[in-house]
């Protein structure tokens, strides 16, 4: 069995009891803690930022995974390297110089990844493939938890794993938006080492059991 990574995205969480449902997240065995920060601008919906974030590193010892949906995300780096977060991804389409933030990331020692909508095809990757640690392939459109998981990006998944094998690359693959139980296991099959969840997690009273099951389809 794979060993996938399971990153719950804390968007669907009761927000009055943060601190307890991160406590709840890291004893059902949650691996990673997927932060969406969203600026009302990039994306229709503004969720939290750097002092927020800051609660969360001083509360967590889980790795934290940023999810940058902003306009400049350039803007955002300093502050959140320096405060200890652990991945940092942005979207293809907000940065021209995507190369030099990449490196930028990397070299505060944080993991990179560059985030692709579903409309956005994998080619626009090619020439930086090699830089990042991982490509966040987006399943819904970027700016809400609880929406419908977009078939397509099974073989999208299929495409981007095949090219990183065919170049012996090591870049993992984050699959965020709309996952369940059901196309977990397409996703894994696909090549998929990362998986992102708000609402199938949150739906639930015990997190254990569908992270359990994320984990072992
Ligand atoms: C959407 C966010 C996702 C979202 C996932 O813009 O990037 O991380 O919180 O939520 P679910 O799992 O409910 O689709
Ligand atoms: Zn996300």
């Amino acid at each position: 069995m794979k060993n996938t990574i399971i990153a719950p995205s804390i968007l669907s969480c009761d927000f009055g009891r943060l601190h307890e449902e991160i406590q709840a997240l890291e004893i059902a065995g949650a691996d990673l803690l997927h932060l969406d920060v969203m600026d009302g601008h990039y994306v229709p919906n503004l969720t939290f930022g750097i002092p927020f974030i800051k609660f969360i590193r001083k509360y967590s010892e889980l790795p934290l995974d940023v999810h940058l949906m902003v306009s400049n995300p350039g803007a955002y780096v300093d502050e959140l390297c320096s405060l200890g977060v652990n991945w940092i991804s942005f979207h293809q389409d907000t940065e021209p110089h995507s190369h030099r933030l990449i490196h930028k990331i990397q070299d505060m020692g944080v993991k990179a990844g560059i985030a692709i909508n579903p409309a956005i095809g994998l080619t626009s990757l090619e020439a930086i493939m090699s830089d990042l640690d991982y490509v966040l392939l987006m399943s819904v459109n970027p700016g809400f938890s609880g929406q419908q998981f977009i078939e397509t990006t099974v073989e999208k998944t299929r495409l981007l794993k095949s090219c990183i094998l065919q170049n012996q690359l090591n870049t993992k693959i984050e699959i965020d938006g709309g996952v369940n139980a059901t196309n977990a296991q397409h996703l894994i099959d696909a090549g998929a080492d990362i998986l992102v969840s708000a609402s199938y997690i949150f739906s639930h009273t015990d997190y254990a059991e569908p992270i359990r099951r994320l984990k072992n389809v």
